[in-house]
């Protein structure tokens, strides 16, 4: 072998590089996620320094822009999430865990496109699974008549001509971490493999003006398997994600070149495929049962869409020298900050007991908006007191206890409203803002008046 073949030392969960191996990563501090990779130059030129580059012309920043005409997908939570439709000669990285749908939702994007315009070309290369399989899917979710082009391979090297010589609209690798490109020496899956082909993919993606979509799978850390390199090298990054036991399906933009980010579409994993919400907070209520102890509608925003979802605490007597804390769909670190403020400021006393907080419907919520409607549903759980079923709260939490104003209120309201609630919990500051007549308003501004609701 005449190429220089050295080894490197790749954190397979950031992609930094090492030339020794250790066992932790300095970069994102995981352990044992070094392996040793084949130095490789391909994928990436090489300078050749005789040859010198070429002088690069500067324009003004005003001008001609070209405008992007998007294409619709049909499926109008798709839209919304990618910014109003998918933008040609754009790359779209996909991640979910296993068995979450991504190959269900691709194929039935795939087959919407290919319909919907008879001239254009949608391919499906499926690295994953072989023709039938993608066949008896195809079946399953009605879409086996549509134009769909099928392949089952995982040569990057033969996808590449292969599309070189077509003309598609719309390109679906699944998945990326299944792709091989013969001239890296590293196993498909591997940080140097998934660069390059990803690398390749999307430089003809931008050449021939397709829409890319690649497939990606998520470790148990939550990062998109290997390289998060992958998400700097795409335009857009989706993340799809819910709870197996549940049916509720969420795509959401995390990172989007065209589009705002925070833009959820909300999906039903039905018997015959995803079916698009369209609304949300109806179904997300769907199953609360009234006069719990325990349980409270927290009014969300999910990028531009009001949201509402019920949030359950339980607190119990411990059994445990240290009481538990776990949360589902939450961040436990925020739990435990608003146990403290709770028993700092208001004099409750979490110390014999343990404490759960779930988010009904296998929904994640990182709004800090969300720290008033849990300390609601801890405080009603621990005076085992119902709320009123009919009230919506939200409001951030200080740690002086006091109730922060939160971003755009009156849309909260106006969801909760429709949806036939009449009671507000919110923070004091709301005052200025334009209320809403069909709901009363408690408006609070620190969290010791809670002890006196409850009282
Ligand atoms: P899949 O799209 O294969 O997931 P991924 O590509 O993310 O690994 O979806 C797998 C799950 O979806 C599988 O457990 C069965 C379920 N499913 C349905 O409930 N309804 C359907 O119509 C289809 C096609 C799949
Ligand atoms: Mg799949």
């Amino acid at each position: 072998m005449g190429k220089k073949s050295s080894v490197q030392y790749v954190c397979q969960n950031c992609g930094m590089t090492y030339p020794k191996w250790q066992g932790k990563c300095d970069s994102c501090g995981e352990w044992n996620t070094l392996q040793e990779e084949k130095i490789e130059q391909s994928g990436f030129s090489v300078l050749n320094q005789k040859k010198k580059g070429g002088i690069i012309d500067f324009v003004p920043l005003t001008g001609s822009a070209q405008t992007y005409e998007r294409l619709k997908t049909g499926i109008k939570e798709i839209d919304r999430v990618s910014g109003g439709g998918l933008v040609p000669g754009s790359a779209i990285l996909v991640g979910g865990d296993p068995g979450i749908g991504k190959s269900t939702l691709l194929l039935q994007i795939a087959a919407g496109l290919a319909s919907s315009k008879n001239d254009d070309e949608c391919f499906y290369i499926s690295g994953e699974e072989a023709i039938d399989k993608v066949r008896i899917r195809a079946q399953r979710l009605g879409v086996a008549e549509s134009p769909v082009k099928l392949a089952s391979t995982t040569e990057v090297k033969d996808i590449i001509a292969t599309l070189e010589k077509s003309n598609p609209t719309v390109v679906i690798i699944d998945s990326i971490q299944t792709m091989y490109l013969e001239d890296v020496e590293s196993t498909p899956g591997s940080v140097s493999q998934v660069r390059a082909c990803a690398y390749e993919l999307i430089k003809l993606a931008k050449k021939k003006g397709f829409v890319l979509f690649l497939v990606g799978h998520v470790t148990k850390q939550g990062a998109i398997a290997g390289p998060r390199i992958l998400e700097h090298m795409v335009d857009t990054v989706l993340y799809f994600e819910g709870e197996r036991g549940h049916h509720f399906r969420i795509l959401r933009a995390v990172k989007n070149r065209y589009g705002a980010t925070d833009e959820i579409g909300v999906f039903e994993m039905q018997d015959r495929g995803l079916v698009e919400v369209e609304n949300p907070s109806a179904l997300f209520l769907a199953e609360r049962q009234g006069n719990v102890s325990g349980s409270c509608v927290f009014a969300g925003i999910e990028g531009s869409r009001p949201l509402l979802v019920e949030i359950q605490a339980l607190v119990s007597p411990s059994g445990y020298s240290a009481p538990k804390r776990a949360v589902v769909g939450w961040d436990l670190g925020r739990l435990s900050m608003i146990l403290a403020v709770l028993e700092a400021r208001c004099g409750f006393n979490f110390s014999g007991q343990d404490v759960y907080l779930n988010i009904a419907g296998g929904l994640k919520i990182s709004e800090p908006a969300a720290d008033l409607a849990v300390a609601m549903a801890v405080i009603s759980s621990l005076s085992n007191k119902p709320l009123p079923s009919d009230m919506v709260i939200f409001g951030e939490i200080g740690l002086s206890g006091e109730i922060r104003a939160v971003t755009q209120p009156a849309l909260r309201l106006k969801e909760a409203a429709k949806l036939g609630f009449t009671n507000a919990i919110v923070p004091t500051s709301f005052g200025k803002e334009k209320k809403i007549t069909d709901l009363s308003y408690y408006e609070i501004g620190n969290v010791h008046r809670l002890i006196n609701w409850f009282n």
